[in-house]
Formats: structure tokens, sequence, C-alpha cells
């Protein structure tokens, strides 16, 4: 079986290759494309974020574990904006954001520049929410096999095809984002990743997030992290 998957793995990593979005409607991956190449203000997007966002994912965008919101501080500026994009398109379902991004003003390619600008810019949560433990052997096993090809052996992503930091990040929102990914909550993601997350059993999902909840030590590519200079972790 994991001989399987990492063939899965690899096979889609080639699928998913730099910068680009793979099978998404063009009207979104413009929109993206153009807020990447904006200049971001940091100072805009801070204010933007005290006024829209602080309410859910907290003064220092560290999320909130009990209600499963997503820790935002130091995660990938080219994923954030990906996000961002997808909720206003309707590409990635949840009730709480589509409500916030369709506010005049927030449905902007500029606005998700700056915003994306200034949370990346933000220190990391350094003790998010962890699992019960039993697992780790397994969660490590199947992340450096199956996982670290992608999103890299320290979990940091890739800003290169819009790959998410999984590091720092609550384990019950881990959790729960590999099931959406898995049952089409989330559709502008390629194809073979959504029935890849969908060939893992719980044990599985849950093993692999309580590792990466765990994760601790520097980023080990300090410049790759840092690669837009914002970042100070
Ligand atoms: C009413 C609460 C609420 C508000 C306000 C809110 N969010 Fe969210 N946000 C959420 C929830 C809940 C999720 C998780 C959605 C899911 O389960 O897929 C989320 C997810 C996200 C994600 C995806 C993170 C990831 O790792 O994929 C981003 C990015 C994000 N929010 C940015 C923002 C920004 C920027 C603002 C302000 C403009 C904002 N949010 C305002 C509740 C909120
Ligand atoms: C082929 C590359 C690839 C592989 C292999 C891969 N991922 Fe991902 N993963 C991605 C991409 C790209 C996204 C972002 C999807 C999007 O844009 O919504 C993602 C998203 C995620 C998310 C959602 C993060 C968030 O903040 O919402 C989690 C969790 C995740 N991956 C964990 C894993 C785990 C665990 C494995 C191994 C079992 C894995 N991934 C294997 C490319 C990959």
């Amino acid at each position: 079986m994991p001989v399987l998957r990492l063939v899965v793995a690899s096979a889609l990593l080639s699928v998913l290759s730099v910068g680009t979005v793979v099978a998404s409607p063009s009207s979104v991956d413009e929109k993206i494309r153009n807020a990447l190449q904006l200049d971001q203000n940091i100072a805009r997007g801070e204010k933007l974020y005290a006024a829209e966002c602080a309410q859910c994912h907290g003064q220092r965008a560290l999320g909130s574990a009990s209600r499963v919101i997503p820790s935002l501080a130091g995660q990938r500026r080219a994923y954030l904006v990906k996000q961002l994009a997808d909720f206003s398109e309707d590409e990635r379902a949840s009730r709480e954001m589509h409500a916030v991004i369709n506010k005049p003003g927030l449905a902007d390619e500029q606005a998700w520049a700056d915003l994306s600008g200034y949370l990346n810019s933000l220190p990391r949560a350094s003790f998010p929410q962890t699992g019960d433990g039993r697992g780790l052997e397994l969660g490590e096993a199947i992340f450096q096999d199956q996982c670290a090809s992608c999103h890299q052996e320290d979990g940091r992503g890739d800003d290169d095809g819009f790959i998410p930091s999984v590091r720092d990040q609550h384990y019950a929102y881990l959790v729960r984002q590999m099931r959406s990914i898995a049952s089409w909550h989330r559709l502008n993601v390629d194809a073979d990743l959504v029935r890849y997350f969908d060939s893992l059993d719980t044990e599985e999902a849950t093993a692999v997030a309580d590792y990466l909840s765990r994760m601790r030590g520097p980023i080990k590519d300090h410049e790759r992290m840092n690669n837009d200079g914002t970042s100070n972790n």
C-alpha cells in the first residue's frame, strides 16, 4: 500500500507542477494571478484584518482550536491569495468565509494582496492544538513518504504550486480539511489530490495531522520560507 501511494504522490507532483492552478475555471485563475502581481500594502492589510477578520481568527491570527478556525499567521502568501479567491468565487465552501469575503471592498484583488502580505509577515503559532499522541510514528512515516514531496519535509509548503504550510496549524482543522478536500468542499483542487485524500482512512488522517501539529524546530530552508522578505521565522 505505501508503495502504491508513493507512486500516486509522485505522479501528482508532476501534474501539479510549478506555479499553475490545475483544472480551475479561468476567472479564478486570472484573479489569483492578478492579485499576486500587485504590490502589497501591509499596513492596509493590517487595518483590514483588525476590522474584518480578527473577531474569528484572533488578534494575532493564531485561529481558534475550539471553533476549528485556522491559524493564518506566517502562512504562505500565494496559498492565502488563492484561498481568498476560491472563497470569493464559491470554489471553496464555508458559510463564515463567504459572508465576510463578499462584503464591499473585500471581494477585491488588492484587498487579497494586502491581507496576504500582512498575514505572511506575522510570527507563526508556536503551540497549536495537538491530537492524542498515539499515532505519531505512523503519522511521521506517512508524511515523509507521501506528503513531503509537495509540502516539504518540515511542512513549510511552497509558493510554487500554491502549496500551504501545514505546520503550526491546529490538529482538528488539519483533520477537517483533509476530509473537506476528499469530499469536494474545495473545488479548485486537482482531482487526483482529492482521490488521494479520500484514500486515507481515519487512523491515517488523524495520525498525520497529529504529527504535523507537533512539528517543532526551525524551518529548514529559511530563505524559501522568507522569499518575499516578510516572514521572520
Ligand atoms: C465569522 C468568522 C470568520 C471571519 C470573520 C473570517 N474568517 Fe476566515 N475562516 C473562518 C473559518 C471557520 C475558516 C475555515 C473554513 C473551512 O473549514 O474550510 C476560515 C478559513 C480561512 C482561510 C483558509 C485558511 C487555510 O489554511 O486554508 C483564510 C485564508 C481565511 N479564513 C482568511 C480570512 C480573512 C483574511 C478574513 C477577513 C477578511 C477572515 N478570514 C474572516 C472564519 C472566519
Ligand atoms: C501533489 C502535491 C501534494 C501532495 C502529495 C499532498 N498535498 Fe496536501 N495540498 C496540496 C495542495 C496544492 C494543497 C492546497 C489545495 C488548495 O489550493 O485548496 C494542499 C492542501 C492540504 C491541506 C489543507 C491545508 C489548509 O490550511 O487548509 C492539508 C491539511 C494537506 N494538504 C495535508 C497533506 C497531507 C497530510 C498529505 C499526505 C498524506 C498531503 N497533503 C499530500 C498538495 C499536496
